[in-house]
């Protein structure tokens, strides 16, 4: 991310003088005009979600920041927002903002931070028992990886919560990290993540509880990096960081597998987070994950910004080498194939917060996404006339997956998974990154539907209609497709949303290329008359393993389950617990709301779906 900051400026330096007219008049029948011909605020409600994470106005940035207030348990959702901004949360579920009209809780302009603030990470109780952020402070530009690195441009700078995290003063000292590590040519050092680990502390030097902090960055002509980082001496001050090495490297622009089931890794790291994981959650001695965004392609606009990012997740072992840790991944896989979904922010939710305590959940690991709403800047998308730019996606649980597959090629590929075991009776457990739309909001979309239509399954062999269709564009779809077999290459099933006369948008598995297309080159009729409306199609890898039948008999392809959040212009579909694909379908026309049934290339069975329409607005303060 981090140029669109750039962009937060300039469009917060338009806000102040844009005059909201928010006009009822638009014609949602018609063919639409040129959307950025029309009045400042008059798209306010066409694409605007309900039950996501976006400020009340204005460009979102990532997700960083967040942080259980110990004193409260409340959840604080914090994201880049004119410096960062951020809610709270009881319940995963609604928010409260921090501030009235989504104002930040910090700003640039200090001493430290002339031009930005970028993003941050939390110590729940850090100088004297408040909640400390640490914070990448910004002060010369151009920052990017093709270019030269300026030195002193970005630091790392400490503010402490006050008002209950209204605000966070910053301290009047310099930076507590002034530079990236001695003479070493970086492309970036952003984007501190805080976190506690007793594995770490027992690899070094049993140093137990102390606070680590990971940096994200690169080293020209050799690769991305993360830099580690340790509170030293466990100063209570949070002043003095030690730096113990690069416990991360990869050659710059390669890949975990050219098999594009993990992305590229990249020229540089950014958003780094890292974590400890078992099958119920977060579990400090589990295995070790990290979150990052590789940057790796050449900028199409402006010099700065990077258009293509992959979300990458990887977990791995880590050993130690001449006194140093160092990590080697095991696997690693796409956190999201969105081309707009970026910058993952995740946090230790602990089962002592309000939220878990509600739904009695186990500590958990969860992340919010970032969607951006003008591809990172790049896109002449009509962002005066919506008033508001990008938005957080559905936040996320994450865990360890198995699964039992059958010993083939397909699992002993290397890809986004691993084997964990080997069975010895023809089949492997296989361990994978498992991710959920947490479960509050996901039960509570079901439980606050204001109408759930449920659509008969089958087997069927060629499009067709739903018999009722969603009478609104936020909804959550759940369904299951089983494929018979997986030779027959011209195989795709799925479904057709926010489809009507005039445009539809196109969901489907396609066996050839084991991708889920999101078809979008219908999805909107403002395409053509607006620039920034981007159409393009996303896909991304999922693989249907061969899996053993109950009865003993011949293995049958994994059934693909899905499902599909519709959330005004947001769609985000996951499938199967370890994959998911988040976008944006502008879609134009009032009755582009039909769902339906999409097969071709042969015969597949439905389970029967169920549409739970309404979702939860996710902002009652807001509203009121
Ligand atoms: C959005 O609307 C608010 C008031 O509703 C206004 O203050 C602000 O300037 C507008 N911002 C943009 C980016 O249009
Ligand atoms: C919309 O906002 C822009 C930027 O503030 C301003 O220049 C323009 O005059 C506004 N347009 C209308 C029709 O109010
Ligand atoms: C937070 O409080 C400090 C000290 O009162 C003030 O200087 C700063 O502007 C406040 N920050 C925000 C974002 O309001
Ligand atoms: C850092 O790397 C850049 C890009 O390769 C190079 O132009 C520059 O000379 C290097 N700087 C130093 C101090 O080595
Ligand atoms: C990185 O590698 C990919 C795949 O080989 C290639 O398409 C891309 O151009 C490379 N990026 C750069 C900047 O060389
Ligand atoms: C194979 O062994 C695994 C692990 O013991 C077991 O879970 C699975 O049910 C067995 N599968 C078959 C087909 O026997
Ligand atoms: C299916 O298509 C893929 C990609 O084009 C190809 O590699 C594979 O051999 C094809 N499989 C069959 C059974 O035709
Ligand atoms: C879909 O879009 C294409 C290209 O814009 C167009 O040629 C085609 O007619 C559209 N199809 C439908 C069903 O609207
Ligand atoms: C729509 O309006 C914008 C702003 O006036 C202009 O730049 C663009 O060329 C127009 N697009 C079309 C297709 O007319
Ligand atoms: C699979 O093939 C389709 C074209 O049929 C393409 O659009 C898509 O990008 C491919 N999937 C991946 C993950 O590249
Ligand atoms: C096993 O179950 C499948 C359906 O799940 C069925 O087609 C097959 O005939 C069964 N095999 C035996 C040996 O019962
Ligand atoms: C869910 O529905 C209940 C009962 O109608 C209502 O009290 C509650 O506010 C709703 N929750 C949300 C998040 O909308």
């Amino acid at each position: 991310m981090k140029l669109v900051s750039l962009f937060a400026v300039a469009v917060s330096a338009l806000e102040s003088q844009a005059i909201t007219s928010r006009q009822d008049s638009i014609n949602y029948n018609a063919a639409p005009p040129n959307l950025s011909t029309l009045a400042n605020a008059s798209l306010y409600d066409t694409w605007r979600p309900k039950a996501h994470v976006l400020p009340a106005y204005g460009p979102t940035g990532d997700p960083c920041m967040h942080y259980t207030d110990p004193a409260t348990g409340l959840f604080h959702v914090g994201y880049l927002h004119e410096g960062a901004s951020g809610a709270t949360t009881d319940d995963l579920i609604t928010y409260a903002d921090l501030n009235p009209n989504s104002e930040p809780f910090i700003r640039a302009g200090g001493l430290n931070d002339p031009l930005f603030v970028f993003d941050g990470s939390v110590i729940e109780q850090g100088i004297n028992g408040t909640p400390t952020l640490l914070y990448t402070s910004v002060s010369y530009l151009p920052i990017q990886w093709t270019v030269r690195y300026v030195k002193g441009s970005e630091t790392q700078s400490i503010a402490i919560a006050t008002d209950g995290g209204r605000n966070f003063t910053k301290l009047a000292h310099g930076p507590v990290i002034p530079s990236p590590p001695f003479a070493v040519n970086v492309t970036g050092f952003r984007d501190p993540f805080v976190f506690q680990n007793a594995q770490f502390d027992h690899m070094l030097d049993r140093s137990e509880g102390a606070w680590y902090t990971m940096i994200s960055g690169g080293v020209h002509d050799q690769g991305p990096s993360f830099f580690l980082y340790r509170q030293y001496n466990r100063d209570p001050d949070f002043q003095n960081w030690e730096y113990l090495g690069q416990w991360w490297h990869e050659e710059a622009n390669s890949t975990w597998t050219e098999g594009g089931w993990a992305g590229r890794w990249g020229f540089n790291f950014e958003v780094g987070n890292l974590f400890a994981l078992d099958r119920d959650g977060y579990n400090p001695e589990g295995e070790l994950f990290a979150t990052l965004g590789g940057e790796w392609s050449y900028a199409p606009i402006v010099p700065q910004v990077s258009d293509n990012r992959d979300m990458i997740w990887a977990a791995g072992t880590q050993q130690l080498v001449e006194g140093q840790l160092k990590f080697e991944p095991t696997m690693a896989g796409k956190l999201d194939w969105g081309r707009s979904a970026y910058a993952a922010a995740g946090k230790h939710l602990p089962a002592s917060s309000k939220a878990s305590q509600k739904s009695g959940s186990p500590d958990r690991f969860i992340t919010y996404l970032w969607l951006t709403g003008n591809l990172y800047g790049t896109l002449d998308f009509p962002t005066l006339q919506q008033n508001w730019t990008g938005s957080l996606l559905l936040p996320r649980e994450l865990s360890v997956g198995y699964m039992n597959v059958v010993d083939n090629a397909l699992s002993r590929e290397k890809g986004s998974w691993r084997i964990a075991t080997e069975n010895g009776n023809g089949t492997l457990t296989l361990a994978t990154l498992q991710q959920q739309v947490a479960r509050e909001p996901l039960s509570a979309f079901r439980e606050n539907a204001t109408n759930v239509i449920t659509q008969a399954g089958g087997r069927l062999s060629s499009r067709g209609p739903f018999q009722q269709s969603p009478q609104s564009k936020h909804y959550m779809l759940s369904a299951s497709i089983t494929f018979f077999t997986r030779s027959n290459n011209a195989s795709r099933a799925g479904f057709s949303i926010l489809s009507g006369p005039n445009e539809h948008t196109d969901i489907y598995y396609q066996l050839s290329n084991e991708s889920i297309i999101i078809e979008r080159t219908n999805t909107s009729a403002a395409a053509s008359t607006t620039p920034g409306i981007d159409v393009r199609n996303e896909a991304g890898k999922l693989r249907l393993f061969d899996v053993p039948r109950r009865n003993g008999s011949e293995a049958s392809v994994e059934t693909l389950d899905l499902t599909i959040v519709v959330d005004g212009g947001i769609v985000e579909v996951h499938a199967n617990d370890r994959f998911a694909i988040s976008t944006w379908a502008w879609s134009w026309y009032e009755d582009s709301r039909d769902v339906g049934f999409i097969v071709e290339g042969g015969e597949v069975e439905f389970g029967d779906v169920t549409v739970w329409e309404g979702l939860v607005d996710a902002w009652p303060q807001r509203s009121a």
